[in-house]
């Protein structure tokens, strides 16, 4: 097998990093994932890198591990990126078309959307991405695709993600002082939405929401393109630590005790019969005990306020009505807390699902096909599937046989 043929992911989480390791199913079905590793790592918070050095050891390991599993060597990573030092706007950018024959060519598009990126920003960002949302030709809007079509004037509505270049290098570097080259940036969240939210999702307004340890993100999908998106630096580890605070526990414990007995909704409680549980206090020594519905008591406030946050700032956004239809799709650690559907769909007032990836895109042992993997996953089948969406233009646009083959399944699929 080629070598351009194995596609790595890499997802620097505040927890753990995680690699997933695929090739093109040779039936031509979707991503076949070969391999796929999660080791823990203290060295982010939020995609921020705080250790370098543990950084790069725990990003060698789970490539590695990955490694093994697929039997395949990797060279170079679609490496995720995350966190609140991301930032993103949408813009319009239009352009005469001044020759003779009028007809649209994927220079004048690339021209166009050169234009809509050529804004002022500080000199310490850089841009990530540029999606083209829809195109306009002689003031006719909505145009998916105009190239072909002929026309005077022709614009584009995209969307812009920013990004910290002090944050974008410190995560590259550790990539590279673990022995790896990074082919590609991609904002975490655009792997998961070509992912996890279906295409009629897309096109009929959804939310995306992953939930991490200390960052959430939001993204708002119409119309068949990312309307808006945004980082929060708030997560499932400050429930976490509300648990550690309150029951006079370690972190561990703690996150022991949400894992196995949290819930985030008080209907999945019975009233009476509760077995208290036993754990050890903040000294590792002492006994104590709880009872379940006394750790929800704990941990309720935090899921509330997380989504009020995010109820909040969809309201913000100015898309809220967007959304609606197609409700949200929950994905992250923290969106495997028992009862998050429920409090989403409480506190957002809108339907809410867990976003599992479909399997007709990827075909994964069910250990992987978990939200723990799913930035990973999505990174793996993202230079296949951005293809057939309006997110078209990432830095380095491969043409292999990887990706004309697949998007060919993708086309054929939707
Ligand atoms: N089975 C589970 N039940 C409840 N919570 C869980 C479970 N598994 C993971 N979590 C929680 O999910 C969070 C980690 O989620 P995730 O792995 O998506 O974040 P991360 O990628 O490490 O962090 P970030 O993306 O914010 O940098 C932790 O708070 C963890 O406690
Ligand atoms: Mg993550």
């Amino acid at each position: 097998m080629a070598k351009s043929e194995i596609v790595c992911g890499l997802d620097m989480g505040s927890s753990r990093v995680v690699c997933v390791i695929g090739t093109p199913d040779p039936e031509g079905h979707g991503m076949r994932i070969l391999g796929g590793a999660s080791v823990p790592c203290r060295g982010l918070k939020g995609g921020v890198v705080l250790n370098i050095h543990e950084t790069a050891r725990a990003v060698r390991a789970a490539v590695e591990k990955a490694e093994e599993q697929a039997h395949q060597m990797v060279h170079g990573v679609y490496l995720g990126i995350r966190g609140s030092h991301l930032s993103s706007f949408n813009n319009k950018g239009a352009y005469n078309i001044a020759r003779t024959d009028k007809e649209i060519t994927e220079e004048d598009v690339r021209a166009v959307i050169e234009i809509a990126k050529a804004i002022p920003i500080s000199q310490d960002r850089e841009i990530l991405h540029v999606i083209p949302q829809s195109y306009g030709l002689d003031r006719t809007r909505g145009v998916p695709n105009p190239v072909g079509m002929e026309g005077s004037l022709l614009e584009v509505d995209v969307h812009i993600i920013t990004a910290s270049s002090g944050h974008l290098n410190n995560v590259s570097r550790a990539v590279a002082e673990a022995g790896f080259e990074v082919i590609e940036p991609v904002y975490s969240l655009l792997a998961l939405g070509e992912l996890l939210v279906s295409p009629e999702e897309r096109e009929l307004g959804s939310l995306l929401m992953d939930f991490g340890g200390h960052t959430v993100s939001l993204g708002i999908y119409s119309e068949g393109a990312i309307r808006y998106s945004k980082e929060l630096a708030i997560g499932a580890d400050f429930i976490t630590r509300d648990l550690a605070i309150g029951l006079r526990t370690n972190m561990a414990t703690a996150e022991k005790l949400k894992i196995e007995h949290g819930a985030a909704h008080p209907s999945l409680f019975p009233e009476d019969g509760e077995k208290e549980i036993v754990f050890k206090g903040v000294d590792g020594r002492s006994e104590q005990r709880v009872k379940p519905s006394s750790i929800m008591n704990i941990l309720l406030p935090r899921v509330e306020q997380i989504f009020t946050v995010v109820g909040e700032e969809v309201q913000n956004s100015t898309f809220a009505d967007l959304v609606v239809p197609g409700g949200v799709v929950l994905t992250g650690g923290g969106a495997v807390l028992r009862g998050i559907p429920q409090a989403a769909e409480q506190i957002l007032n809108m339907p809410a699902r867990q976003g599992l990836p479909h399997p007709d895109l990827v075909h994964a042992a069910d250990t992987l096909m978990t939200p723990t993997f799913s930035t990973a996953l999505g990174l793996v089948c993202y230079p296949s599937a951005k293809g057939f969406t309006l997110s078209a233009t990432g830095p380095k646009r491969s043409d292999s046989r990887l990706v004309r083959r697949v998007k060919k399944w993708f086309e054929d699929l939707f």
